[in-house]
């Protein structure tokens, strides 16, 4: 009985130190963490990060450009916020929250057919070239705004 009594005690002991460090690395260390997990969750800014994506790669196709009458490549426009989340000729081109779901994600990993078209990969290669996908870290920064919400 007072064995039992004890080993109760003695497992209360170490619930309670357990309890005890995880306060402490909650206190101490845990200011680490959460700076590594505010780094992957920071917003994205859309015109610092974004549009800059866009403007480089993407921009001198998907615009309005009084030279060429047939209007913006795809019907998609990419110079600005409101015409990108209107989407072009196979409609929404993002679903805000869903990057993996918004065909613009998808064009940037390879060709993609939506319905009986076949868009390219994009960006789009000058003819005689061959694709070149953007750098991963740019893939990310565009599918990071999507799934935050494309705000
Ligand atoms: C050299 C011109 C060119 C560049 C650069 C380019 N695109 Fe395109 N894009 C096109 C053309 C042309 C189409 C029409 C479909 C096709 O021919 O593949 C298109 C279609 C699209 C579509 C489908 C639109 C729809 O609704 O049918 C998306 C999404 C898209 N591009 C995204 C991008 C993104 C994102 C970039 C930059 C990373 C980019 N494109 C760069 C020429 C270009």
């Amino acid at each position: 009985m007072s064995v039992g009594k004890a080993g109760q005690v003695g497992w209360r002991l170490t619930g309670a130190a357990v309890a005890a460090i995880a306060v402490a690395c909650t206190g101490l260390a845990g200011g680490r963490v959460a700076a590594a997990a505010e780094k992957d969750a920071a917003p994205v800014d859309f015109a610092k990060q974004v549009q800059p994506i866009f403007k480089e790669s993407c921009v001198k196709c998907h615009r309005e450009d009084p030279k060429n009458p047939r209007g913006p490549a795809g019907g998609l426009k990419l110079d600005d916020k409101a015409a990108i989340l209107k989407g072009g000729k196979a409609g929404a081109a993002i679903v805000p929250g869903k990057a993996d779901e918004s065909l613009l994600v998808k064009v940037l990993a390879g060709d993609v057919k939506v319905g009986e078209r076949d868009i390219h990969a994009m960006p789009k290669p000058q003819r005689n070239q061959a694709f070149k996908a953007l750098p991963d870290e740019k893939i990310a920064v565009i599918k990071n705004w999507i799934d935050q919400g494309a705000k």
